[in-house]
């Protein structure tokens, strides 16, 4: 195929066919198209869009760049949740457990982090021996062994949104809705899932950090799988500010398994919650929200959620005692405190400030070939509303590379405002968007 006249096609504001796509997507997968003709083509799709027979299309090339798993010889309903990216955005390591601990099947497939945001691969990366890179069958085992199983997409499972994921990270190509959309539809409807709950972000870290786009986000999502065939629905929630108080790779799967023993900051548990609870009713295993909710609830005060994490840890490969024993996460070598300026009130932590900061120290990608250093991030110590006095910490910089710091300071800095004004907090979860509305 010709990528030069499709880049021109697409450039000049026209629609791309069916055939179009799949030629494109298969041989950017097979390596017949370069990256800089896949990344031209990236940027004229960033500023022209794909309409939503182009986004559709686009889905299901993706999906069909690999296997199509066929999870109907496990018993229990399949469902999974993704979310469209966010700082400290880490749910999934809490709703994956918790959901299967409730009943469900959790055939998780994630991504790697994308600009400033982070990524469910990286985190998992830093458990000492956790494998996401299985083959299918022992994804499969995995799953009829603990009703969770946490991977990446491989050589089987939509491998052409592997390469174009990591293509668009560092070709600032990933705000795009057309984009967002195909790529988690197109690894979501590969797992073989029965239904699919999605958080869609919205702020300043998120991709789209307008309500208005959120909105238009959400709903092409919740259409799209909706007319694949699975049960969907989409909360819009707050990106404003990082999720929890972690931001980086090992602090936040520690904050994961704090918050599985029932202790994690309020406004990760409660998305974290209202997420798993929405995945128990379309799963079909509660008829209401709140009795979703309740057996959220039950899962992690009994300890049976943490169980079912330390189990799917050791059934990929990777050290369960971390439940327990924090120690054997990788530590940075070096903290340094970012303090308040002045007494008053905590304004604004501009999620994506900060999450360009936790990327400069090394927790994220700059370039393609990047080197991810797991221990490394930020620790909250306020939160939006909070009160502080001049010289009170704010955020702790943990850090390896001193090189580095210098920049992570600045962005953090300019990352924060504090006012005398009490500061009122938007909702956690602003709007629900099901296939009905
Ligand atoms: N999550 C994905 O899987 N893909 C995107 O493009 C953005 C968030």
């Amino acid at each position: 195929m010709d990528a030069s006249t499709l880049i021109r096609k697409k450039r000049d504001g026209h629609p791309l066919t069916r055939q179009e796509i799949c030629d494109f997507v298969s041989n950017y997968t097979c390596g017949e198209i370069p990256d800089y003709q896949a990344s031209a083509l990236l940027m004229a799709i960033f500023f022209r869009g794909l309409d939503l027979e182009e986004t559709a299309n686009l889905t299901e090339a993706i999906m069909n760049s690999g296997r199509v798993l066929d999870l109907s010889g496990l018993s229990g309903s399949k469902v999974d949740k993704h979310s469209t990216g966010g700082v400290g955005d880490k749910t999934s390591l809490i709703v994956a457990p918790a959901a299967a601990a409730g009943g469900l099947v959790v055939p998780m497939v994630s991504g790697r982090g994308l600009g400033h945001t982070g990524g469910t691969l990286d985190k998992l990366d830093s458990i000492p021996g956790f494998n996401t890179r299985l083959a299918l069958a022992d994804f499969r085992r995995v799953l009829g062994a603990c009703g969770m199983g946490l991977i990446g997409q491989t050589d089987d499972l939509a491998p052409a949104d592997r390469k174009l994921y990591a293509l668009r990270d560092v070709t600032a190509t990933v705000e795009s809705l057309g984009l967002i959309c195909s790529s988690i539809l197109g690894k979501k409807l590969a797992e073989g899932i029965d239904a699919l709950v999605l958080d869609v972000k919205t702020g300043s870290g998120a991709f789209m950090k307008k309500m208005e786009d959120s909105r238009a986000l959400a709903r092409r999502l919740v259409d799209i799988a909706t007319a694949c065939g699975k049960r969907a629905l989409a909360l819009i929630t707050d990106m404003n500010q990082p999720l929890g108080r972690a931001a980086g790779n090992a602090l936040e799967v520690i904050e994961c398994l704090e918050a599985l023993k029932g202790r994690g900051p309020a406004d990760l548990m409660e998305v974290s919650r209202q997420l798993t609870a929405h995945m128990f009713v379309l799963g079909g295993l509660e008829a209401t929200l709140a009795g979703g909710r309740e057996r959220f609830n039950t899962v992690v005060s009994k300890g049976k959620a943490l169980e079912k994490f330390a189990q799917c840890i050791a059934e990929q490969g990777g050290d369960p005692r971390i439940a327990e024993e924090y120690s054997r996460f990788q530590a940075a070598q070096h903290a340094e405190s970012v303090v308040a300026p002045r007494d008053g009130c905590v304004a604004r932590l501009e999620a994506e400030g900060l999450g360009r900061a936790a990327v400069t120290l090394g927790a994220g990608r700059e370039r393609l070939d990047s080197m991810i250093d797991p221990a490394v991030g930020l620790t909250l110590e306020k939160k939006v509303g909070d009160r502080v006095e001049a010289g009170e910490r704010i955020c702790v910089v943990h850090y390896n590379n001193p090189a580095r710091l210098p920049r992570a300071l600045a962005l953090i800095r300019s990352a924060i405002s504090i006012t005398n004004e009490p500061v009122d907090l938007p909702p956690l979860v602003r709007e629900t968007i099901t296939s009905e509305a």
